[in-house]
């Protein structure tokens, strides 16, 4: 069984893209600019962004945080994102969900210009990448190929299923995972209402968890020699932890993890290659590579 080690991939990456920054730069061009819309003060949210705002500096990267009250009015923010479209020193933006319930998520995600829509959740970068076209794609997806694909791992023509129907993970990546140019792969869907859940699960070639249940996946649900990814983030309260917590994620790690091929920890799995892709789709907007 091999570690699937996000954390180390991930850096990786971010000098990749910092020694394309600095080719930019060279060339006599601006620095990448991302800019993040950050509403309240959910824990989660907040470790979030900062990782983002983190990830940018190590990128070369320039970028802003733009923060609100939780009581901020959708017109004001509204008005914030008309700012972040127009301005031309911003290449790419993204507000941070879950946004507070007074709040219509998906009235925000319209209002961004498609054009600088890095996290790829605007209708147009959804309906693009359904239909195979060039845009940007939503990071988790991207970050569990790419993961796999530095690993050598095999996905064309295997059987992936999915546990999950998110638009920001488990739909986008069933797309990515099913596209010939791409994945190539034989793709389920599963959710709450899936009949026969376990026995499709140990049908997976590669098994991904996006539904945020800690432990969700057990030994019985996995195939010996599966390659297994672990999408789940769940905060589980620990005293013992100076944080007050710890993050857990979507499989029974301890006693799936000797069946599996390979295995994303959590964390330090899917999570720095998430923030890594969103790196890569700045770089790509401030390079105007698709629109
Ligand atoms: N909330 C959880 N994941 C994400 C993400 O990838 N982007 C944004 N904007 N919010 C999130």
């Amino acid at each position: 069984m091999t570690i699937l080690d996000g954390t180390a991939t991930a850096r990786r990456i971010r000098e990749e893209i910092a020694a394309q920054t600095e080719k930019m730069v060279q060339q006599g061009r601006r620095r990448p600019h991302l800019a993040a819309v950050l509403v309240g003060h959910d824990g989660g949210s907040e470790t979030y962004v900062a990782n983002k705002v983190r990830a940018c500096k190590e990128c070369g990267f320039d970028s802003t945080l733009v923060q609100f009250e939780n009581n901020v009015t959708e017109k004001e923010l509204l008005a914030a994102i008309d700012c972040l479209n127009k301005d031309d020193a911003i290449d790419g933006f993204i507000v941070q969900l879950p946004l507070p319930l007074h709040i219509e998520e998906r009235r925000i995600i319209e209002a961004i210009d498609y054009r600088k829509d890095v996290d790829g959740f605007h209708p147009v970068n959804v309906g693009r990448l359904a239909a195979g076209l060039h845009c940007f794609a939503s990071a988790t997806p991207r970050g569990i190929l790419e993961l796999l694909r530095r690993y050598d791992i095999r996905t064309r023509g295997q059987h992936v299923v999915i546990l999950g129907r998110s638009n920001i993970v488990g739909k986008p990546l069933a797309v990515l995972m099913m596209q010939k140019s791409y994945a190539d792969a034989t793709v389920t869907v599963c959710h709450s209402h899936t009949v026969g859940l376990r026995d499709i699960c140990r049908s997976a070639d590669i098994l991904v968890a996006a539904i945020g249940q800690p432990h969700f996946v057990t030994q019985d649900m996995v195939k010996p020699g599966a390659v297994v990814v672990d999408v789940g983030t769940t905060r589980v309260p620990d005293a013992v932890s100076p944080r007050g917590y710890h993050l857990e994620g979507d499989i029974d790690f301890e006693r799936v993890a000797p069946r599996c091929s390979y295995i994303t920890p959590v964390p330090g799995g899917v999570g720095p290659m998430t923030i890594a892709m969103l790196m890569q789709n700045t770089l790509a907007a401030a390079q105007g590579e698709y629109y």
